[in-house]
């Protein structure tokens, strides 16, 4: 038999996520409710409770196709920020609308600029569309450089501009004022996409606001975040201009939001006392770890996080983020490596803010591994 040979066009980069507890419960046999898993950002109080109530009611629904635009979720999304259902498009997950945003708005070798380093996939998904990343430097621990993004973005016109905000994976906010100056020097011919992934996280929810003044602003946000439903998949796309809007619906693959996902994200979207509940654990977590960070030598916490995340600078110079990241495992402690995030380098890990058992096991095996 004569077999094909095939070149993908989408070789090379591919995303790391975090390790699932089952993985390293299996691989150093720790009881998998011994293990802390920092390393994907999730909610610690787990799932919206209102959203659970709803998927479970959804259940007698798995054999009716979904509505193929998700009009209820637009909806309550819709209203929940004051705008109408032709404002929001629906993704299975924000992944899957940064996908979408990526391939509907900039044509083959055009431009795409992001901060480097940033959340890997805007790369990866501008490369297997044939896109071309351009970057945008950070400064020192990760300063975001507004001055230095406007004049990038004045030179190398990119067709779509990301910010993340608070950045992936400093933690680092742009304030408002940073923000508009940014979406006020992007030309007419630029998308500006502010990925407010972690927005909860930084009490200031400003994005939303900027959406009437900035015809060309898509606000990108996520459920698996604040609202605890990463296993679920539900994220969205809202902007003041429906124009912008309308093209995603139109590439979207046609029901890429189930009914499960649809059911959840209603219900999750109104129920504040679960974001406010996570968010006062994460702010306060925050403060807690910081603290107890700076008693560890050969660790630094790089400053400035306003997400449920942080990043731990390695200082001692016989350590690495791989040799660190490895002797976390076995200790039961899962974190992001940061040799795994495209511009990081090998002397950060990315660290989630959680409930305190976990912070104090984080840091008591991180003074462990020095000391070994
Ligand atoms: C900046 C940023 N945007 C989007 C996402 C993904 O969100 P979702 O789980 O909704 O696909 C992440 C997840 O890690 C992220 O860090």
């Amino acid at each position: 038999m004569v077999m094909a040979s095939f070149t993908a066009l989408t070789e090379g980069e591919v995303y790391v996520p975090g390790l699932p507890s089952e993985y390293v419960a299996e691989r150093y046999g720790i009881a998998p409710d011994q293990i802390a898993k920092l390393g994907s950002a999730e909610n610690p109080h787990g799932a919206s409770p209102k959203a659970r109530a709803a998927v479970e009611a959804a259940l007698g629904r798995l054999d009716l196709y979904p509505d193929w635009t998700a009009r209820r979720l637009r909806e309550a999304i819709a209203q929940k920020y004051g705008f109408d259902a032709d404002n929001v498009v629906c993704g299975s997950g924000e992944t899957e609308v940064i996908s979408m945003v990526i391939r509907a708005f900039a044509r083959p070798d055009a431009p795409v600029m992001m901060h480097d380093p940033c959340f890997p996939l805007y790369r990866i998904y501008s490369n297997c569309e044939g896109r071309c990343p351009v970057f945008t430097p950070t400064g020192k621990d990760f300063d975001p450089l507004v001055d230095q993004y406007i004049e990038n973005l004045r030179k190398l016109k990119p067709r779509i501009a990301f910010i993340t905000n608070p950045h992936n994976p400093s933690g680092r906010l742009i304030d408002e004022a940073g923000v508009r100056r940014i979406c006020d020097a992007a030309s007419e011919g630029t998308l500006m996409v502010l990925d407010e992934a972690y927005i909860h996280y930084s009490e200031t929810e400003f994005g939303m606001q900027l959406l009437r003044d900035y015809p060309n602003l898509i606000v990108l946000r996520t459920f698996s975040k604040a609202f605890g439903l990463a296993g679920l998949r539900v994220g969205f796309g809202i902007s003041a201009n429906p124009r912008l809007i309308l093209p995603l619906r139109n590439i979207k693959p046609t029901w890429n939001m189930g009914q499960l996902q649809i059911a959840g994200g209603v219900a999750a979207i109104n129920d504040d006392e679960h974001v406010r509940r996570a968010v006062k654990t994460v702010v306060e977590m925050r403060a807690y770890v910081a603290e107890r960070l700076a008693t560890v030598p050969g660790f630094r916490m790089v400053p400035g996080s306003r997400a449920n995340f942080f990043l731990t600078e390695i200082l001692a110079p016989e350590l690495d983020s791989t040799t660190v990241f490895e002797e976390l495992l076995k200790r039961g402690v899962i974190v992001k490596n940061g040799a795994d995030i495209p511009g990081l380098g090998s002397r950060y890990l990315r660290v989630d803010v959680n409930l305190k058992r976990h912070m104090d096991r984080f840091v008591s095996a991180l003074a462990d591994i020095r000391s070994a």
